[in-house]
């Protein structure tokens, strides 16, 4: 595999990388599930997650794909022969994610087109957003548009292709960011909101609240779906990979905070904080944020601009998603990048009806109380990633051993915190995540609420 594809710098390899991670993710579910549950306190959780469990995870993942130079199943397999099976699990799990993130992605691209074309005022009438997402067609037609725009980058390949796009759309995404933020400071009342993100309120720690969290962590670093390796395997040996984790994590973790200053003081400034307004749960950023929007003025540029930067967001994530996908289908099936993304492209599309329609006219299909979208949602997020992650620190703390990824890391670079690593793979890690996968079981069946 002396031909493998590379990013041309480290830069290139973060912004991708942070591009994977940064997603709907950190805009449209960390300031919900912060809302919910207590807002600094749960920010506070969760970064001490990225910053222990996410890092460790995330430096196994990109160090099993630099040094194997093989998309998720070859990677396993060239490691173990027995184990290439965790590879296929985390393939698979990035191929069921691209449908549904399409569908919502194309839910991102209608609102934009609204906002852009004149319609704010429509977008915060009651009933938008239900009667958008039930309807037959368009939100399959707005999905089939976003799967084609993340194709139409994959296409192009790892440096011309996502590299490119991820130089131009994360430093975007950064800016609009920070604007949408500021005009979030300004509006009257929305300092409650700031404090209310910020500042910890240690009375309302729930065990809810640290799963609800950890599972999030692992969602929004893009782990356990074989994304981390695919794209580490395209870094250059010669590339530090704890600094680039540190960068990846913090850009992260960076647009997740500021994703909750776009969002809480404005709804702050909106409700006055009350209850109802913050436990919105998914629907605050598509039902929510544009009444606040169209409320507070300047309602077409901001909700222009707000659902642009989300857009970009979800491409950059969706965009990995798919390169996991293809890279593996190239691999295992020795086909071109064209034939590939051909294949991964139209059959994305295809699995992400069902997702669509489930909110509409087949909405009365439910297993386990859910809705198709939000069925695939929790098989994909709450058990196979939690199996996939546990399977890999087995792997990597018992199997493999850990001198193996130490010492890919340490090819490049010092690795400063490689006592901790250890620890958090073989014994605090597994315990965790194992935790997380209860629970969420527990959950679906009704046992526990969460
Ligand atoms: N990390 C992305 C987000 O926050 C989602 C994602 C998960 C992307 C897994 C790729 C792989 O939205």
């Amino acid at each position: 595999m002396n031909n493998r594809s590379e990013f041309s710098s480290k830069l290139g390899f973060v912004l991708a990388a942070a591009g994977s991670a940064v997603g709907l993710g950190n805009i449209w579910r960390f300031p919900y599930l912060a809302a919910k549950y207590g807002g600094g306190l749960f920010v506070l959780i969760y970064i001490l997650f990225v910053v222990t469990f996410g890092f460790t995870v995330m430096m196994v993942e990109i160090a099993i794909g630099r040094k194997t130079k093989l998309s998720p199943i070859g990677a396993y397999r060239a490691l173990n022969k027995k184990f290439g099976f965790i590879g296929i699990i985390a393939s698979l799990v990035a191929y069921l994610i691209l449908p549904y993130y399409s569908v919502i992605g194309g839910w991102v691209i209608k609102y934009f087109v609204t906002f852009l074309t004149g319609g704010a005022a429509a977008t915060a009438e009651d009933g938008f957003f239900v009667n958008f997402i039930s309807a037959p067609i368009q939100p399959i037609f707005w999905q089939s548009i976003f799967v084609l725009l993340t194709f139409a980058v994959v296409l192009r390949g790892v440096k011309d292709g996502i590299e490119k796009a991820s130089k131009i759309l994360m430093p975007v995404l950064v800016v609009l960011s920070l604007g949408v933020a500021f005009y979030s400071f300004s509006l009257p009342g929305a300092m409650e909101g700031v404090k209310y993100f910020l500042i910890p309120d240690f009375s309302r720690f729930s065990i809810q609240a640290v799963l609800a969290a950890l599972g999030q962590m692992f969602y929004s670093l893009s782990l356990a779906m074989g994304v981390m390796i695919t794209y580490g395997s395209y870094l250059s040996k010669n590339d530090d990979l704890e600094k680039s984790v540190k960068q990846i994590e913090f850009f992260d973790a960076g647009i997740a905070i500021l994703a909750g200053f776009m969002v809480i003081p404005a709804v702050f400034a909106f409700s006055g904080g009350n209850e109802e307004a913050l436990n919105a749960g998914p629907g605050l950023m598509f039902v929510t944020l544009p009444k606040v929007f169209n409320t507070m003025g300047m309602s077409s540029v901001i909700g222009g601009v707000f659902f642009l930067l989300v857009l970009f967001a979800a491409l950059t994530s969706a965009i990995s998603l798919m390169e996991a996908a293809v890279s593996t289908v190239c691999d295992q099936f020795k086909l071109s990048r064209t034939k590939s993304a051909v294949i991964i492209a139209i059959t994305s599309i295809v699995l992400g009806i069902p997702s669509s329609l489930g909110n509409g006219i087949w909405s009365g299909f439910k297993v386990l109380n859910m809705a198709f979208l939000d069925l695939m949602d929790f098989i994909t997020n709450a058990v196979f990633m939690p199996v996939g992650a546990l399977l890999t620190c087995i792997f990597v703390g018992y199997v493999i051993g850990t001198k193996v990824i130490t010492d890919e890391i340490k090819s490049s670079s010092a690795f400063k915190r490689e006592k901790v690593f250890t620890v958090m793979i073989k014994y605090i890690a597994p315990i965790c995540i194992i935790a997380i996968l209860i629970s969420s079981i527990l959950s679906a069946f009704g046992l526990i609420v969460l």
